[in-house]
């Protein structure tokens, strides 16, 4: 039989409780899953505003003892997995619950991982690597962004070669994500144009990626709209939160969309400065986004038009280089009053570095779904446009 439907695609997600006081329900589900004795991963930021305390006092009411890690370093690497871990094997732990943004939620999965799989987390790199599940993870994101709590990817840094590494992988889905707006409000104005730049690239990656489809393009659309029309309300109003609710649901929208569609060229390089240089990765996706879109869009044209409708942009019989330049202006526009600055070099990046950040770029594994496949020069050339 000839066969003329659409392409085999599946969508995972983890179990979601969305709204204000969400996070205190994590001692209620710890228990729930199995859990007598939970590793809370955590940084020192969300610690002083409080949520870290608020979770382990969820954890404790529910009868669940508890330990507290914090060694997360903002692109997490190896070592504060492997520290984590020897906490979680030390105090007899038999659940995660993270609470923090990207950075802790990826180091409580490493955390994870390696209290699972024996060994080394290089062994796990790649797509489809991991031998044995994570324990039991309850997530609770305290940033509009990553996606972490949701999404199929952890993201590590190797110090000793300074790259970015990625597990791709339903096994590093979350058992649930407690997802409260309320926390949003501690996050200051760079966090939240940072991190909600990502989220917006998240969509825009997913929505043009060659693994999307007809279940990940209604999330990231509707990613695009809340994002784009509630971002710099968010930094203007940090305590209003009917517009931090709004960025909490895009940013969950953007990741149910890239987890089950991957990314493309914007993430492959943005995860290359962020291991070779330490930089902030949603500065780092703000600043190549247009770049990649000039470079991709006679490959998806019609995708782009959705985009920049769905991002409120009148492009209604205009021709595809006026939707291109239109697009790009607003997402430079979005990005210069969130306040993230115009270029790469603004942000750290020196030409010198360009041909070994490309060198890495090529070999992401989020670089085979980008719609138009790059070479080494045009890699060059995106990040040298970008400085
Ligand atoms: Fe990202």
């Amino acid at each position: 039989m000839k066969s003329s439907g659409p392409e085999l695609r599946k969508f995972v997600a983890p179990e979601v409780v969305f709204g204000v006081g969400s996070l205190h329900l994590a001692g209620q589900y710890a228990r729930n899953l199995g859990g007598s004795t939970a590793l809370v991963v955590s940084d020192p930021g969300v610690v002083a505003a409080g949520w870290a305390q608020q979770v382990l006092s969820s954890v404790e009411r529910a009868g669940l003892q508890s330990a507290l890690y914090t060694h997360v370093t903002p692109n997490p690497r190896i070592d504060d997995a492997t520290a984590g871990a020897a906490v979680y094997a030390e105090e007899g732990c038999d659940i995660v619950v993270a609470v923090g943004g990207g950075s802790a939620i990826d180091c409580a999965k490493c955390i994870g991982l390696l209290s699972a799989n024996r060994g080394d987390l290089r062994d796990l790199v790649g797509v489809d690597n991991v031998g044995a599940p994570m324990p039991p993870t309850i997530c609770i994101p305290t940033t509009a962004g990553t996606s972490a709590d949701l999404s199929q990817f952890a993201t590590i840094v190797d110090g000793e070669i300074k790259r970015k590494l990625l597990i791709v992988s339903k096994a590093v889905v979350p058992d649930l994500s407690l997802i409260d707006p309320a926390t949003l409000t501690t996050m200051d104005a760079f966090l939240t144009a940072c991190t909600g730049l990502d989220a917006l690239v998240h969509a825009l990656e997913a929505y043009v990626s060659l693994g999307r489809s007809p279940l990940t393009d209604v999330h990231a659309l509707e990613a695009m709209r809340l994002i784009s029309s509630n971002l710099l309300q968010s930094i203007a109003e940090p305590d209003n939160l009917e517009y931090r609710a709004n960025m909490m649901l895009g940013s969950l929208e953007a990741g149910l969309a890239f987890s089950n569609a991957s990314l493309g060229a914007t993430h492959a390089m943005a995860h290359s400065i962020g291991g070779l240089l330490d930089l902030p990765h949603g500065q780092c996706n703000a600043m190549l986004l247009n770049g990649v879109i000039d470079f991709n869009f006679g490959h998806a044209e019609q995708r782009y038009r959705n985009a920049a409708i769905a991002m409120g942009l009148e492009v209604g019989g205009l021709a595809s280089t006026e939707i291109r330049k239109r697009l790009v202006a607003e997402i430079a526009r979005l990005r210069g009053a969130a306040g993230l600055g115009d270029t790469l070099s603004h942000a750290g990046v020196h030409r010198t570095e360009v041909r070994e950040l490309a060198e890495i770029a090529l070999h992401d594994p989020c670089v085979v779904t980008n719609p138009r496949r790059p070479g080494q020069r045009d890699i060059e050339v995106i990040y040298e446009e970008s400085l």
